[in-house]
């Protein structure tokens, strides 16, 4: 076959396994609730048209949209153009009475640009009161006037309009059940907004370039994607992180320096996790097709902060077959991998275990047992769209685990071209004779397989 043909196979291949994986979260997500918090500075760049249409699309097709809009930096510069000057205290804003009217003005202005983005794309949205709040009161001895806090967010009325197929948009305002408007962190409306509606994800999405390898001392083993950004973390590992740059993660909600912004919203995606949301995307709106690609594949390109079990090596089903089949397919034709058919598979099923992320299959391996408390590891596989992101590693690591559990005192691989890798893992070159006579006497010795082992 030409390199030409190929090229354009592996390209096709690849835009079947990006549909194939967009229809699998689509079927997965359609019909539950997302709560976009967005940035105020995402509305002045340029990409804010394409996210606009990004999210009616996602609205237009079954998804339950909700958008809390940033406004602090468009109420920072409506408040200067009127001489008026903020104080701060504990990291919030002290809304003065003075002050009210022009944050009041100045977020409604942002939520229409919202608003004026999904008209574009024909979507209904509706900006509203869904917020009841209370003040902040005195706080360390300051007044914080019309400074606010959630008090409860209006489920029913956000259900309604989500259930007319329109967005709802909420400003950073609430009101007392007395009327008095207060100006409310847009931070603490998005956590409110997601716990109460049971959203599936929040997003969280500014024009930054987020949590980055060489920014931040990060834990070791993290994902790092390819523009160097962190993939995901669990909330233990954004603990670490924060901890590890300020000492106490659990005393940080307002802390840190004011303006780092990665760190402030890995603060918030950790109460958030720790609220209960399943996962929590930190996006860069600069990237084309961002949301979509963080929610359509999982190799999106921000960072997910996720709560519940999103990988996992198991033993393999019946139903997986055509899967690993899938994955060790070109490695037997490039003769990496012996060649097995399903029949084959199906016989030793127990011996394998699949690596699955969000329900598909991405890695394989199998542990076959030939006596003599002696183990086999073979058919180690990994899709190629996911290798260097420790998944063989971890799949040998638990093919390792059943062994001791199985109480075989070695295990053995016999490979062609993956000995350096092997040796990595901590195998070490061993003849053939070491190997379990029934092995031995199947021993291919012209395919010149090494023999690499593990004393357990
Ligand atoms: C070998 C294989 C399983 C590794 O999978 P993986 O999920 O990418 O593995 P990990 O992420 O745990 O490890 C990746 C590291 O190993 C290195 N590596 C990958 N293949 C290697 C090889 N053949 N020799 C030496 N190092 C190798 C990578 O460069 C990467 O290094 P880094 O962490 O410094 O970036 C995968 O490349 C594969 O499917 N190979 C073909 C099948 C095969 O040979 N199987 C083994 C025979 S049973």
């Amino acid at each position: 076959m030409h390199d030409i043909d190929l090229y354009r196979r592996s390209d096709e291949g690849m835009s079947v396994a990006l549909i194939r994986e967009a229809f699998h979260y689509q079927s997965r997500f359609a019909g539950s609730t997302m709560v976009f918090k967005i940035d105020f500075p995402v509305t002045e760049d340029p990409a804010f048209p394409l996210l606009m249409r990004d999210l009616a699309l996602l609205a237009q097709t079954g998804f339950r949209v909700v958008i809390v809009p940033g406004a602090k930096e468009w109420i920072d510069s409506v408040l200067g153009e009127y001489g008026i000057v903020s104080g701060y205290a504990a990291g919030n804003r002290i809304t003065t009475a003075e002050a009210m009217p022009f944050v009041e003005m100045a977020a409604f202005h942002v939520a229409n640009r919202f608003m004026t983005g999904l008209s574009a794309d024909r979507v209904d949205a509706v900006i509203g009161n869904f917020v009841r709040a209370r003040g902040l009161g005195v706080s360390g001895g300051v007044d914080m006037a019309h400074s606010g806090q959630v008090d409860k967010i209006s489920i029913d009325s956000i259900g309604r309009i989500l259930n007319l197929g329109a967005v709802p948009i909420l400003p950073c305002i609430g009101w007392s059940p007395a009327g008095k408007p207060y100006n409310v962190s847009s931070d603490e409306i998005a956590l409110a907004a997601s716990t109460a509606l049971g959203a599936v994800k929040l997003f969280v999405v500014s024009v930054h370039e987020g949590l980055r390898k060489g920014a931040y001392s990060l834990p070791e083993n993290i994902s790092i994607g390819e523009n160097g950004r962190v993939i995901r973390m669990t909330p233990h590992e954004a603990e670490a992180v924060l901890a590890s740059l300020h000492g106490d993660a659990s005393a940080l909600v307002n802390a840190g320096k004011p303006g780092d912004k990665p760190l402030a919203e890995l603060r918030l995606a950790l109460r958030a996790s720790c609220a209960g949301i399943e996962r929590v995307h930190l996006i860069d709106a600069r990237e084309p097709g961002a949301v979509l690609r963080e929610l359509f594949s999982n190799l999106g390109s921000g960072t997910m902060i996720y709560a519940d079990e999103y990988e996992s090596i198991r033993p393999l089903k019946t139903k997986d077959i055509a899967d690993i089949l899938r994955l060790m397919e070109p490695l037997m034709q490039q003769g990496l991998l012996i060649r097995r058919n399903a029949e084959v598979i199906q016989e030793k099923k127990e011996d394998y275990a699949v690596f699955e992320i969000d329900g598909s299959v991405h890695a394989c391996g199998a542990l076959h047992d030939w006596g003599e408390s002696q183990g086999e590891i073979a058919a180690i596989a990994t899709d190629p769209a996911y290798t260097a992101m420790g998944l063989g590693r971890r799949i040998v690591r638990y093919l390792i685990d059943r062994a001791v559990k199985q109480g075989f005192r070695r295990v053995f691989v016999l490979t062609t071209h993956t000995h350096d890798w092997f040796e990595f893992l901590g195998f070490k070159e061993a003849p053939v004779e070491s190997l379990p006579e029934r092995k031995r006497n199947g021993y291919n010795r012209e395919r010149k397989s090494m023999v690499f082992a593990l004393d357990l």
